[in-house]
């Protein structure tokens, strides 16, 4: 099997570098990649390679995920998260090939409490759920085969996270407010990166598996409720901290006003994605624990 991945430098892109590498021969590529065209603003580009490479896989993990800055640049945002991915979508379809691609709970508009399914409507509060909505949209209907996971609160051990500005500012500050008001399920790059691999070996022995599943850990929290998992672990392991985890002070989402608009109700219904790959995605907080003892224990 072939595979060409795009966006291998970004949270998820990184985690699939390693995951993929198992199932065939994989070119990797980024907006740097000299040898050939990674990037996303470059239509022709990506025409090129993809037909270079002649993939039987195209994974996506590419895209304009800056929310707050994609509002003030969504043209931008649109070529990123809709025509890039249009593009992509065509040309699996001209060389038969498999497009793997991520969404996000953003394209629905956090209304009520119900887990969202994959058929419900969506209402996108943003550029960047707009945008990525679209990229869903003309990838359905660019007739591909093609596997479409929505998700959510993605964090990657490598680089910035959630959890590393938690422990920081626990760390310096003698209060830390966070926002108890938006709930979802925080979801490990690593974990999105495995069963994408797993998702792939099944579709291409049932090609009637294409189609878009919502993808992410099981449970669900606040950000505040994340935040107070990451701060007893730190404290269990010895770690100082100026600031308790029962002390981290619940604020609403208007405590910290931001330009793009955030769903409030961020849960997603997996069932369908774990009836059909007969895989079971783990609760939130063990790949939270596992990260945490990472970065705190080596
Ligand atoms: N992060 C989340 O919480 C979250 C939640 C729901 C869904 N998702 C979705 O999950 C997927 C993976 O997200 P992630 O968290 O791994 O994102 P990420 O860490 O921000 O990585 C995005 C990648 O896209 C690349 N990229 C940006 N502009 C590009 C361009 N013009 N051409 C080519 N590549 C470009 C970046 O490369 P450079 O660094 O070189 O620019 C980076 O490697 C995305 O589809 C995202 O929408 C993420």
């Amino acid at each position: 099997m072939k595979i060409l991945l795009f966006g291998k430098g970004g949270q998820v892109g990184w985690e699939l570098q390693r995951s993929l590498a198992p199932l065939g021969e994989l070119v990797a590529l980024d907006t740097g990649s000299r040898e050939m065209c990674g990037d996303f603003t470059d239509p022709d580009g990506l025409i090129r390679t993809i037909r270079a490479v002649a993939p039987d896989v195209i994974v996506n993990a590419a895209a304009h995920t800056a929310v707050d800055k994609a509002e003030s640049e969504p043209e931008l945002a649109r070529a990123i998260n809709a025509l890039a991915p249009a593009t992509l979508a065509q040309e699996a379809k001209r060389g038969g090939a498999w497009l793997i691609h991520y969404s996000t709970d953003y394209v629905f508009d956090g209304s009520g409490e119900r887990p969202w399914r994959e058929e419900d409507a969506t209402a996108p509060l943003s550029v960047y759920g707009t945008t990525k909505l679209e990229g869903e949209q003309l990838i359905g209907q660019s007739g591909c085969r093609h596997l479409i996971f929505r998700t959510s609160w993605v964090y990657g051990a490598r680089g910035g996270n959630f959890a590393k500005t938690m422990l920081k500012l626990a760390q310096e500050r003698d209060t830390l407010k966070v926002i108890d008001d938006q709930i979802g399920a925080p979801t490990g790059a690593d974990l999105l990166a495995d069963v994408t691999a797993h998702a792939i070996r099944a579709a291409r022995q049932r090609p009637e598996l294409s189609g878009l599943y919502h993808l992410v850990a099981s449970g669900e929290t606040s950000w505040h409720g994340y935040a107070r998992h990451v701060l007893e672990f730190a404290r269990r392991a010895g770690t100082g901290l100026k600031v308790e985890p029962e002390a981290i002070e619940a604020v609403p989402t208007s405590a910290f006003p931001t330009p793009a608009k955030r769903p409030l109700n961020s849960r997603l219904d997996t069932g369908k994605f774990q009836q059909t790959f007969g895989l079971i995605t783990p609760r939130w907080e063990n790949g939270v624990t596992r990260m945490l003892s990472e970065i705190l224990e080596n």
